[in-house]
């Protein structure tokens, strides 16, 4: 099986990438990315050189290129990931998020289509999503495959849309789907713009943790490697044309996380417990922040058998050793670019 897995270098990405070279050596694997900020081939270091495995640079909304590659090697089974994925990004500059996760969706679907036509047998378009494009909870209650869509971000608008787009592929051309809504990842190789890498870089070099608004903000958080999990299982034994939401069964405000993180570094660290949270400051709160998203995983869990492997102490425990253990990994990605855009968003 020829298999595309776009977006492979960044966080999610290599961590499915891996999984799939790994776990399925009669399967080529072609990791397509355009090595934006948030893409990085040292993640996947590892594998580079595996016989089943190629990497191809390039632009998932280039049209042209994408109906090339597509006719080339004439891909089986995508796994669609890349996108821009940050929110405070998207605020800045939405029109990058129409462009990649939005226009460069519908190119890998028309690309797709065009290809096989209606002579779909065994093929697959796996689509990766996320909770934030069913908008904002309450206090209680949680988002099933059945929540009407009311996303509230740039980026979550862009997703919404590049979903309805895979939907509507399904429903008008037969174009075989599955469409996975997944909550907050977290673990080794997110780039530290997201609370959690941002948060424990930021803790080593004891600068300030900028926490959005009261704090309160609450989402549920899930191990990528029990991400990667869900989303092998979904591919091999989701049913075509269906949605599943993936959670870590796993709700945090966004302060009880902080100080969490700060007690566990203040252990790897061997500060004085306490030293870590005396670095929380809070900040301006984001515009249009959703309150609370909370994920309802049953479906996934009754019909394809999946749960989280691991609770999340253990899985923080396991994402900090992994910083501190590959502190060369994060001074290159916080060096350069990545200077200029914290300066902009915090000071
Ligand atoms: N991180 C999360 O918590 C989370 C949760 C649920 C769903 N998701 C979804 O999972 C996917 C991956 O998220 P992530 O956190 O790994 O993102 P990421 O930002 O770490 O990685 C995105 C990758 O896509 C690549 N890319 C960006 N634009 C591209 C383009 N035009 N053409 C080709 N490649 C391009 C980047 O180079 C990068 O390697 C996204 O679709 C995101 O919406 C993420």
């Amino acid at each position: 099986m020829n298999l595309l897995i776009t977006g492979g270098a960044g966080f999610i990405g290599s961590h499915v990438v891996r999984l799939f070279v790994k776990n399925y050596p009669n399967y080529h694997i072609y990791n397509l990315d355009l090595l934006t900020y948030a893409g990085n081939l040292e993640n996947l270091k590892d594998i580079e050189n595996q016989p089943n495995y190629t990497f191809i640079q390039g632009d998932i909304a280039n049209e042209g290129f994408i109906n090339g590659l597509f006719e080339k090697h004439k891909f089986e089974r995508i796994i669609h990931l890349a996108a821009e994925s940050h929110v405070d990004r998207s605020i800045n500059d939405p029109l990058a998020f129409v462009k990649t996760n939005i226009m460069g969706t519908v190119i890998l679907l028309n690309a797709f289509k065009m290809l096989w036509l209606d002579n779909y047998t065994d093929k697959l378009f796996y689509h990766i999503s996320t909770d934030e494009v069913y908008g904002s909870l309450g206090d209680s209650g949680f988002f099933t495959e059945d929540t009407s869509y009311d996303p509230n971000s740039p980026y979550s608008a862009s997703k919404a849309g590049s979903d309805h787009f895979v939907r509507a592929y399904g429903e008008t051309y037969g174009l075989p789907y599955i469409i996975t809504n997944c909550s907050n990842n977290y673990g080794p190789n997110q780039f530290p713009e997201k609370l959690i890498p941002l948060f424990i870089n930021n803790i080593i070099h004891n600068k300030p943790l900028p926490v959005y608004g009261d704090g309160n903000y609450t989402r549920d958080w899930l191990f990528v490697i029990d991400h990667a999990r869900a989303i092998d299982i979904a591919f091999h034994e989701g049913k075509l044309g269906e949605t599943y939401n993936i959670g870590g069964f796993n709700e945090w405000k966004n302060i009880d996380l902080v100080k969490l993180l700060c007690a566990q570094m203040d252990i790897e660290l061997q500060r004085e417990k306490g030293t870590s949270e005396k670095l929380i400051t809070f900040v301006k709160d984001r515009p249009g922040h959703d309150l609370r998203y909370a994920i309802d995983p049953s479906k996934i869990k009754n019909e394809l058998g999946w749960t989280p492997s691991l609770t999340f102490e253990e899985g923080l425990e396991k994402t900090i050793r992994w910083y501190l253990d590959n502190e060369e990994w994060l001074n290159n990605v916080t060096s350069g670019d990545y200077q200029n855009y914290y300066q902009k968003q915090y000071n």
